[in-house]
């Protein structure tokens, strides 16, 4: 079968549906859970139940749910991390347990969607036998592909036991695919703990049975009224390992805004031997499906919270776009009908407000461009009064970024260019 990610979406949903899961939509970026500013997990809707504090609406859910993370922001451009993703769940309130989520989750991978056994590989919490024992046991896999690690990795949220937040969390067991890249590594034990880029994570099976809280300052883990099941699959990357891709960027949730990128630009994705303009069409056409979803969902680009990360990820997008790829127009808004292409038949939202998120991204554009020009002239002649090897005084950058709102990544940039 070839595949695409369109055509993954409905496999995992088809699948979870199999094994009685009622499907249920994804929900707004922006969520009712006032301790977030975006939706950063299929979960983040499912609180209430996993809490015990609300009944849901059936025992075991689905969804494809669209995420917000800016965690890896400064790392997107790169070949894996995304900014907005779709994330596949499949969830149990107090159903199933650890045995069927990795029972299913060996399923779906190695039968429905035929990936490679030899390929995979899992972590576990390190206190986890029982997840241990059902990858080792029951799946058949060999002790030595099942990693035990900590917290860090392998608590959802990380951390959460010594770090927090409070609220619903549990070990986590991930599956982690090799891509088989030599990234010229020399750890003899490398796996998937091992950063070196060789190993990509492709789902997180989460078995959500505490409660964080805090007592007398120290964290404490309650055991939640029933144990829950919380899994997250980024649709993107695993498309990608399906289609045997480089990275997301060139599946289909993403090749109409590559493309049309392309062509405003007038350069060819892996076109030249100039990997900058490369990670700058990666970094463009990931924020501009972040912007486009963020607008969608009612978030207005402004100086604070939700509306702020909205205007960073324009800002950012408009820099690359003028410094790497030369666009020196407007172009964020042109991009709005690729954005609409690639994902509208599952997102009626982007199709209904398509008119409104284009005057939304061509107003803000507009707007920065006064005021980057204004910053660039200013900053040029800071740099020019200053001599080569020299350092640009922190106050003379915050001028520029509070005054002129000029963002300090381009004055460090620029200022690099110099030798300052
Ligand atoms: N909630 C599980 C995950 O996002 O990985």
């Amino acid at each position: 079968m070839s595949w695409n990610a369109r055509a993954l979406r409905r496999a995992f949903l088809e699948f979870f549906q199999e094994k009685g899961h009622r499907l249920l939509p994804s929900d707004s970026l922006v969520p009712k859970d006032p301790s977030l500013l975006f939706t950063s997990a299929g979960m983040v809707q499912f609180k209430p139940y996993f809490l015990g504090a609300a009944q849901p609406p059936a025992p075991r859910v689905t969804t494809v749910q669209k995420c917000l993370r800016t965690t890896d922001i400064d790392a997107v451009g790169d070949l894996s991390h995304l900014t907005f993703f779709e994330m596949l769940g499949n969830f149990s309130f107090g159903d199933y347990f650890k045995r069927e989520a990795i029972l299913w989750a060996w399923e779906f991978l190695t039968e429905r969607l035929q990936v490679d056994p030899s390929r995979l590989q899992f972590t576990v919490f390190e206190e986890d036998d029982e997840a241990f024992d059902i990858w080792h046991r029951e799946v058949g896999i060999e002790a030595n592909r099942i990693w035990r690690l900590g917290e860090k990795t392998n608590f959802w949220p990380a951390n959460a036991i010594s770090e927090g937040p409070n609220g619903p969390c549990g070990p986590c067991s991930e599956i982690f695919y090799d891509t088989r890249i030599d990234t010229g590594c020399q750890n003899p034990a490398c796996g998937p703990a091992c950063d070196c880029g060789r190993w990509l994570e492709i789902w997180n099976l989460v078995f959500m049975q505490y409660e964080r809280t805090e007592e007398n300052g120290k964290p404490k883990l309650i055991p939640l009224p029933k144990k829950n099941i919380d899994t997250g699959m980024g649709l993107e990357r695993t498309a990608a390992v399906l289609m045997e891709l480089e990275s997301p960027y060139e599946t289909d949730v993403f090749l109409p805004i590559l493309r049309r990128i392309e062509t405003l630009a007038g350069v060819r994705y892996k076109g030249q031997a100039d990997e900058k303009s490369d990670a700058a069409i990666r970094l463009i056409a990931d924020h501009i499906r972040a912007a486009t979803f963020s607008i969608a969902d009612g978030v207005i680009p402004q100086n604070e919270g939700r509306g702020y990360v909205l205007r960073r990820l324009i800002r950012r997008a408009i820099t690359r776009g003028l410094r790497i790829l030369h666009l020196e127009k407007p172009f964020l808004a042109d991009l709005v009908p690729a954005v609409v292409e690639a994902l509208g038949d599952q997102y009626p939202e982007i199709v209904q407000r398509q008119s409104y998120i284009e005057t939304t991204l061509r107003f803000e554009e507009e707007r920065f461009r006064q005021t980057l020009q204004a910053g660039l002239t200013r900053l040029e002649e800071m740099l020019q009064s200053l001599p080569p090897n020299a350092v640009l005084p922190g106050d003379r950058a915050f001028t520029l970024y509070d005054t002129y709102g000029f963002p300090l990544e381009l004055t460090r940039e620029m200022a690099a260019e110099r030798g300052i």
